[in-house]
């Protein structure tokens, strides 16, 4: 079953730039790179820092406690010290609003 959340209008998400978000109790770090939109958990794998706080560079955040990055599209862990990826979630824009599919 799918799961659509609608969780913010799309143009309250700066443009490549990161927002956090709550969502149905999620804390969710919502993306958008080159008018593009992209949704990852908020929380490191690695520690308690949220992603939200990193640095974004093109499809690469940057978390802002001991640097790991992750690729934002499919939420997988770049660089030391990150051992785990970081969960990505299906995104899509209607009606100027983002949607993410959670389960
Ligand atoms: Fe994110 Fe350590 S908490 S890299």
């Amino acid at each position: 079953a799918t799961n659509w959340i609608d969780v913010l209008a799309s143009e309250d998400v700066p443009e490549d730039d990161v927002i956090g978000v709550d969502a149905a109790g999620k804390q969710l770090a919502i993306y958008s790179v080159e008018g593009e939109f992209f949704v990852t958990d908020n929380i490191c794998t690695h520690g308690h820092a949220r992603l939200c706080d990193g640095f974004l560079e093109g499809f690469e955040i940057e978390c802002p406690l001991h640097q790991g990055r992750f690729d934002v599209r499919s939420g997988k862990a770049l660089c030391e010290p990150l051992t785990e990826d970081i969960r990505s979630y299906p995104v899509k824009i209607e009606g100027g609003r983002v949607w993410v599919e959670l389960d």
